[in-house]
């Protein structure tokens, strides 16, 4: 920034003062919640090292409630930083969708931003196709309608340490937002602060005092409206292996119950899973923590006299009183490889020198390659990490706060329809089961509480879970006479399960079904070929015009459904032609990668198209809606 546009800046900043301070406004655009972290953290940082400016961390979607209203205020805006995942497909995280959609397609807005500063951060990961799409389009947006860029677009990549990204970013974000917000006298001696480590506050309660009742996600079902941060409390009605002896590994057929409920969902959606930790995680925690499972306490990011803690920067909570049972089996992340920032919180309670050193160590830049290779590369668990450091016992109130993030949801595709099951909604979970490079058996947090859930057919007391269902637009076309090909190995089948079910009751009610060609790969059939008999029903019923099969591990040569795709290539060309639809589902870094590029190969050879042209087509098919894809 030269030193004339910063004076302009400057004063811009300083027109719109109200309270004597300048304004900065952070938004962030989050799915499981990182991207909201790092704006908070940052937000915190700014706050102790600009006393002159007033910071405000946004959520994308509170911004504003319509198209006009982002326009309106985006333009009173002098100063904002981004903070920008980018999820599955290339696509927005749900809370910054709104916003992408009214800021990409306003290119006819020409130059308005000029009284705009701006830098952007994105959260992604290199192993996509994608890669941090969503920040590098609103970076480049915001520049074409006339904001200035503060510095280049920060790329997060989580397949690496995406905590040092933003921390490199930041290094360079601070010089340019020193000459803006401090004042000579700061930027003389260069500015004294230091930045606390986040603390909830914890009220211990004595189990034998009063009796207070364990407030939970265990509550009633109370609401109309069911989402992310309110779910709705549902049994596990039926759990089923899919594989077969045979199989090393395991494939969960699990349904919950939503009768009278009130939540509802349509065939593609996607639902959003709180599991448990397991026990014997939650018991080596409390023993690290050297606090009795039952320790019942309250937890507040509040001071007593009401004042936020940590400036406001602390996420919400979870419900209290509970027990610490209870916290550590529903909200605590034990099993993530912990960031950074928690070593060096847990550094501060290590009574051990020698082991409090080594924790500022790995959470100091000096210490970035060790980091790297014994966290990130291994894999190395939150829960590993405290049994390396037996000294550092730190309070329940910076555990929850600082070093443990909160348990996240994961999202399932749906697998059945409610055309079929509206009382039931179906998942199909492959059980994350392995060894990590530090020598732990890793088992997926979701998946395995799945496979030992306990479904009411079993017992009265069975497991139960908060559960929201997230809206997609992995929808079967609106005429059931168009042709459509399915493309979805492994639990990649899990949605087409329910799109075949509802093909099934719309053909019983009477519909036209249009040719429907489903591609589906698994290892070996005698194996790991889940719903073998549903899908031949399928077959039978005419709902599958043609189940075309690659198994991967029988013969010498791997079979893959993008192998069979390519001896279909004339039919897929035909179904494309005819205003058919491709759907494609299931692991994103490799087969959906490959089978993209197999789709592109049939549409150029069959269509005797050059490359531009085909690229031309194929994108075309995805802006109709017409290539559609549930990747993960
Ligand atoms: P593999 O494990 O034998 O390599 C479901 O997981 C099926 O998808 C398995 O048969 C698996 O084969 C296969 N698969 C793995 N990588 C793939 C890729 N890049 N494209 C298509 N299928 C793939």
């Amino acid at each position: 920034a030269e030193p004339t546009r910063s004076v302009a800046i400057r004063e811009a900043l300083e027109q719109e003062v109200d309270d004597g301070k300048k304004k900065v406004t952070i938004f962030f655009g989050t799915q499981t919640g990182t991207a909201e972290g790092f704006a908070k953290s940052l937000a915190e940082e700014a706050k102790a090292r600009y006393d002159k400016a007033r910071f405000k961390v946004v959520d994308l979607d509170e911004y504003a409630i319509d198209d006009d209203e982002y326009e309106e205020k985006l333009k009173k805006e002098t100063l904002v930083l981004f903070f920008l995942a980018t999820y599955g497909d290339g696509e927005p995280t749900d809370n910054a969708a709104r916003f992408y959609k009214w800021f990409t397609e306003g290119k006819e807005r020409g130059v308005w931003l000029d009284c705009l500063t701006y830098a952007v951060f994105g959260l992604g990961n290199r192993q996509y196709e994608h890669f941090n799409k969503v920040a590098k389009v609103v970076d480049d947006i915001l520049a074409e309608q006339g904001g200035k860029r503060l510095i280049q677009v920060g790329l997060g990549d989580d397949d690496q340490c995406i905590e040092d990204d933003f921390t490199g970013w930041k290094e360079q974000l601070w010089p340019e937002l020193d000459k803006l917000l401090w004042d000579e006298e700061d930027l003389a001696t260069g500015g004294t602060y230091t930045v606390a480590v986040p603390e909830y506050r914890v009220v211990f309660i004595d189990p034998a005092d009063a009796s207070p009742k364990e407030r939970t996600w265990n509550l009633a079902n109370g609401s109309s409206v069911y989402d992310i941060s309110h779910p709705c409390r549902v049994n596990v009605a039926v759990r089923r292996e899919l594989h077969t002896p045979a199989s090393d590994r395991s494939c969960i057929h699990l349904e919950f119950d939503i009768t009278g409920t009130g939540l509802s969902y349509e065939t593609g959606d996607h639902v959003g899973v709180f599991a448990e930790n397991c026990l014997e995680n939650v018991e080596e925690a409390e023993k690290l923590l050297g606090y009795s499972p039952d320790t019942l306490f309250s937890i507040h990011a509040d001071k007593e006299d009401g004042t936020p803690l940590n400036g406001g920067a602390l996420p919400p909570p979870f419900p209290s009183p509970c027990t610490l049972r209870t916290a550590l089996t529903r909200y605590a992340d034990l099993l993530s490889s912990p960031k950074k920032a928690a070593l060096s919180a847990l550094a501060a309670y290590a009574s051990e020198p020698s082991e409090a050193e080594r924790l500022k160590f790995l959470a100091s830049p000096a210490g970035k390659d060790e980091y790297s290779q014994w966290i990130v590369t291994c894999q190395r668990s939150l829960l590993e990490v405290l049994k390396e450091f037996p000294s550092a016992k730190p309070p329940l109130g910076v555990f929850f706060a600082a070093i443990s993030p909160r348990l996240q949801h994961r999202f399932y595709s749906i697998s059945s329809s409610p055309r079929m099951f509206p009382s039931r909604i179906h998942v199909t979970c492959a059980l994350v089961y392995g060894p990590t490079p530090s020598g732990r058996i890793h088992k997926g947090v979701c998946s395995t509480w799945m496979k030992n859930a306990i479904p009411m057919e079993e017992s009265e007391d069975c497991s139960w879970g908060p559960i929201f269902v997230r809206q997609s637009n992995f929808k079967l076309p609106a005429d059931t006479s168009v042709p459509i090909v399915m493309i979805g190995p492994g639990t990649g089948l899990a949605p087409f399960r329910g799109f075949l079910q509802e093909r099934l009751a719309l053909k019983q009610s009477g519909a036209i079904l249009g040719r429907a060609i489903l591609f589906f790969g698994c290892r070996n059939r005698k194996m790991d070929f889940i719903y073998e008999d549903e899908l031949k029903n399928f077959v039978q019923a005419g709902v599958i015009s043609e189940l075309i099969l690659a198994f991967s591990r029988e013969g010498v040569a791997k079979e893959y459904v993008q192998h069979k795709m390519s001896k279909k290539a004339s039919d897929i060309w035909d179904i494309i032609s005819k205003g058919g639809y491709i759907y494609v589902c299931g692991d994103a870094k490799g087969m959906a990668k490959d089978v993209h590029r197999t789709l592109h190969t049939i549409v150029q050879e069959q269509g005797c198209l050059d490359n531009s042209k085909t690229e031309s087509l194929v994108k075309n098919l995805q802006m109709q809606g017409r290539y559609l894809r549930d990747v993960w």
